[in-house]
């Protein structure tokens, strides 16, 4: 019997509630699938740096890469200032576990509200590969004469071809795998930004035609893609983009699948640890009240499961999510509707895992 060693990083605001959710269905699953782990929880957020001055240290860092997978909720305190969590925990991890791939599915389940007019889970159903790594989010920057008139500020976009080819590698052998319409989509901007997206436009085709001549390949430009995944979003399979990119148009992408309380991704290095957490955020208001919604963690778990081979598993934890929306008991998605259709985290978690239990 397969047994896996999970990192657990609760981290601030709602994330451990969402989190005690997410981990009552990966139990349920793995009883159910026949697999074993052991979990190891961190402390690492907003208030531990408040009470420490600690983000994350070098030696957890050591730690993580011992793990077959980190479990994370969210990161971020209304107290600390913006950039130092996000930079000194997330981020951290992401770069120094070289996560390079951030895969990140837009999926419309049943009874789930998208605010896109006439398209229902049929048409909603692509994936984002997001290179993870580099690009504007790893370039350097600089300010000059601050806070004057002659303020001048820099930030630099750069790519290897190698972190390119990793990454575009990955995208190909995921659309693959994946094995639905078999297509491909590069999104950049080589209309002016044309040496960094020259470059992976390049590399794109070179490595596609000559590896890859199974998968059909296509290119868009980041505006005109944000344009078609609201108008067109069944044109879609799978679409590999830019670190900086990938963020922006993830974000469209969660809220066209229903927001923040369903949206899960991967921060992936296929040779080492990876990392699977909600993409949404602490959302301290609401935290302590017991009405957050966990299917966005519950679904981090899902695809850490996809990630680990544990496809059984994984699939059950999917199709438990699926019921439980099928079954019409939630009326929406967020925290007031979730307050308003009498349930709680804690209670969407225990139907969850029921459905996987007695699947
Ligand atoms: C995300 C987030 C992060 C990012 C922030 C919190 C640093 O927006 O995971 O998309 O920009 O990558
Ligand atoms: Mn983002």
């Amino acid at each position: 019997m397969a047994k896996y060693r999970i990192a657990v990083l609760p981290g601030d605001g709602t994330g451990p509630e969402v989190m005690a959710e997410g981990l009552k269905v990966l139990s349920a699953a793995a009883r159910k699938a026949g697999f074993t782990y052991d979990t190891e929880t961190y402390d690492f957020g907003g208030e531990r740096y408040l009470r420490t001055g600690e983000t994350l240290p070098d030696s957890a860092l050591a730690e993580f890469r011992s793990f077959d997978a980190i479990y994370l909720a969210a990161i971020g305190h209304p107290d600390v200032k913006p950039g130092i969590l996000e930079r000194g925990i997330l981020l951290k991890i992401r770069f120094e576990l070289d996560q390079y791939i951030n895969l990140r599915p837009v999926k419309l389940y049943p009874n789930v509200y998208t605010p896109l007019r006439d398209k229902t889970e049929r048409d909603i159903d692509f994936v984002v590969v997001r290179e993870n790594c580099g690009g504007l989010y790893r370039g350097k920057g600089t300010v000059m004469n601050e806070g004057t008139p002659d303020e001048v500020a820099t930030q630099e976009m750069i790519y290897t071809r190698h972190e390119v080819d990793r990454c575009l590698r990955y995208a190909f052998q995921y659309t693959r795998k994946r094995n639905k319409k078999k297509a491909l989509t590069l999104c950049g901007k080589t209309n002016v930004l044309t040496y960094v997206y020259g470059l992976w436009e390049r590399a794109f085709h070179e490595m596609g035609a000559r590896d890859f001549p199974d998968i059909k390949r296509d290119y868009a430009h980041v505006d005109a893609l944000v344009m078609w995944m609201v108008k067109n979003p069944e044109w879609f399979d799978v679409i590999v983009t830019s670190n900086m990119f990938g963020d922006i148009i993830t974000d469209l992408g969660a809220i066209i699948q229903g927001g923040m309380g369903i949206a899960a991704g991967a921060n992936i290095n296929p040779e080492g640890t990876s990392m699977f957490e909600p993409i949404g955020g602490s959302a301290p208001k609401y935290a302590g009240q017991g009405i957050i919604n966990p299917l966005a963690c519950i679904l981090a778990g899902h695809l850490m499961l996809d990630h680990l081979g544990e496809s059984v598993g994984a699939a059950l934890i999917e199709n438990a999510v699926i019921r439980f929306l099928a079954s019409g008991r939630l009326k929406g998605l967020s925290a007031a509707e979730i307050k308003g259709s009498g349930l709680t985290a804690a209670k969407i978690g225990d139907a969850v895992a029921g459905y996987v239990a007695s699947a």
